[in-house]
């Protein structure tokens, strides 16, 4: 297998073709599937009730080529049918929770979501971010996704009495003892960013903050970074600015070369 490249191809065979000759080789698969009917036309779509079966599946495979200490993360966000919220994406959520590890939900809140044309809804702003598991090693980098602290005490060097005993490894980077608030805290589980505005031949581009988070929060440098669905090559671009290895998977030949194109332009960028 040659890393850093494109495959043409259904991810749900390319992924077992990998297993059979490279077992497991990927430290951080990270998608953005297509959505359940809706977009048929546009990207191919599965129908919704045969949805959580297919992501079983397509999960189950990329599975079998994730290291022991790697993480698989899923971007996705359930449509509204006729006014209703679908609820594919939980029935899904259920069905890979009992197969594998259901470590968390990541919230990614937009900061510009779209309008949705209707008058009885408001702006659909956020996304889920699923993140399964093999095992409870899973690699884990916090203080690489750490970010200033919004606390009025940070960077105050005079120390306050402490209040009583507390905790010091909570992860807040409080140290309890003195009462003093680092500059940089760890995050939480709520990542706030922008929609991609990106003006590119693909309708479903995210936004490339999305995949360097997870990436820098689930591996380390020189590591394999897998997209099944690769799309427009945003995971690829994510790895490659982060010093990490990408595979992508992608079955329509116009998006390969979309993808190709902008990893192309990237090296020339970095030359
Ligand atoms: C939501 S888009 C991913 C967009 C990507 N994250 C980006 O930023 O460009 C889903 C992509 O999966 C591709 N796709 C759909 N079904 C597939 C399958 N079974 N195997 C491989 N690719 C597939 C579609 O062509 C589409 O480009």
């Amino acid at each position: 297998m040659r890393l850093n490249t494109v495959i043409h191809g259904d991810c749900l065979s390319t992924l077992s073709e990998l297993y059979s000759t490279n077992k497991e080789f990927a430290d951080l698969i990270i998608f953005s599937p297509p959505y359940a009917q809706q977009r048929q036309d546009t990207y191919g779509g599965v129908p919704e009730n045969d949805y959580p079966d297919w992501m079983l599946s397509v999960v189950r495979a990329g599975m079998m080529i994730l290291k022991p200490t790697g993480s698989l993360v899923i971007n996705i966000k359930e449509h509204v049918n006729d006014g209703v919220r679908s609820l594919y994406v939980l029935e899904t959520t259920l069905l890979l929770a009992r197969e594998f590890r259901y470590v968390d939900e990541y919230i990614w809140h937009k900061t510009n979501p779209f309008p949705t044309g209707s008058k009885k809804r408001l702006k659909d702003g956020y996304e889920r971010c699923l993140h399964f598991t093999k095992s409870a090693d899973y690699q884990f980098y916090p203080d690489s996704v750490s970010e200033k602290s919004t606390s009025k005490y940070a960077g105050d060097n005079e120390r306050r009495k402490n209040k009583g005993a507390h905790n010091t490894t909570n992860g807040s980077n409080m140290h309890m003892s003195k009462r003093i608030i680092g500059e940089l805290v760890r995050p939480s589980n709520v990542i706030t960013m922008p929609v991609s505005c990106l003006n590119i031949d693909h309708p479903a581009v995210y936004p490339i903050a999305l995949p360097e988070f997870f990436i820098r929060l689930m591996t380390k440098e020189g590591d394999v970074v897998v997209d099944p669905f690769l799309g427009s090559g945003t995971t690829a671009l994510a790895a490659v600015k982060l010093g990490r290895q990408y595979l992508g998977i992608e079955r329509d030949e116009a998006y390969i070369r979309l993808a190709e194109s902008r990893i192309a332009a990237l090296a020339e960028e970095r030359k």
